[in-house]
């Protein structure tokens, strides 16, 4: 559905991402780990339109998108959700979710004055459907409360919620379960399960939690210093002795397959 080909961004010198390619599986819940400043979520803002390559290719669903911003990616069905929430913090959570949907009429001034009754339904419409999100993601209890007053783990289910609200066909998750209690990170892998399962959803998943990524991810792609240094499942990537120097900085005895879970 998504693939990277040798792609690169070079900011002077440096090279955040060097060099990748690799494949997310229609269907897939594909797993992206690697250290800190491996170049994951720069590879999202590759993905996502956010940023453009040095060199490379993007393509997704068989089109070449290289060039295209974040909003055509969008309106494409990519959706991304962001390392550090992105709410807005003066509305509440329901308003959040209906700021989401791209096409909404009322936006426009002409629109609006044209076609009232037309805007009155659809924004029952998007609210019908925020609500549903918020029952789904166990977050209907603080529909009126502002974001800015959620929790760590709220935010994050919000980020995911936002997803929901548009016709997602693929998903980048940037950390959802960074600062998520146990209880609460157990829920999230539910719904990112039911998501994929029951709408279809595939997903790209960047997380530190190894629990998560070995429940959740048919296919895990590990980088460091903006490259691919192994993919393929969980155990196979675990157990890689590449993998533990990439996370510790230096050889390990092959003995230590535990290592990433622990560091992590
Ligand atoms: N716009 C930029 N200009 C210069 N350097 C950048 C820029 N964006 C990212 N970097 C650098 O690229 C490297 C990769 O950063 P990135 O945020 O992609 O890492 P990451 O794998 O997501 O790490 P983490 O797990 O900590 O979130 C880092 O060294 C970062 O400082
Ligand atoms: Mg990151």
């Amino acid at each position: 559905m998504l693939s990277f080909n040798n792609l690169s961004i070079h900011f002077g010198d440096f090279k955040a991402v060097d060099g990748c390619t690799f494949s997310v599986a229609k269907d897939s819940i594909t797993g992206l780990i690697g250290p800190n400043g491996a170049g994951k979520t720069t590879l999202f803002n590759l993905a996502a339109g956010a940023l453009q390559p040095t060199h490379g290719r993007i393509a997704f669903c068989e089109k070449d998108v290289t060039p295209l911003t974040a909003d055509s990616l969008f309106h494409e069905g990519l959706v991304r959700t962001f390392q550090i929430p992105h709410e807005f913090s003066g509305l509440t959570t329901l308003e959040n979710l209906m700021m989401v949907p791209p096409t909404q009429k009322g936006e426009s001034l002409w629109h609006n004055w044209f076609n009232w009754r037309t805007i009155k339904s659809e924004e029952q419409q998007v609210q019908k459907q925020a609500l549903e999100t918020l029952e789904f993601l166990e977050l209907i209890h603080v529909k009126d409360v502002r974001a800015s007053n959620l929790s760590g783990g709220q935010k994050k289910l919000l980020e995911l919620g936002r997803t929901m609200m548009t016709d997602a066909k693929l998903v980048l998750l940037d950390e959802p379960a960074a600062g998520v209690n146990r209880t609460l990170l157990r829920k999230l892998e539910q719904k990112i399960q039911i998501l994929n399962q029951e709408r279809g959803y595939t997903f790209l998943l960047i997380e530190h939690d190894m629990e998560m990524i070995e429940k959740l991810c048919n296919h895990v792609v590990c980088m460091a210093e903006g490259k691919v240094v192994i993919q393929g499942d969980f155990q196979t990537v675990k157990s890689d002795p590449r993998v533990l120097e990439a996370y510790l900085g230096e050889a390990t005895p092959e003995s230590n397959t535990s290592a990433v879970g622990e560091i992590a």
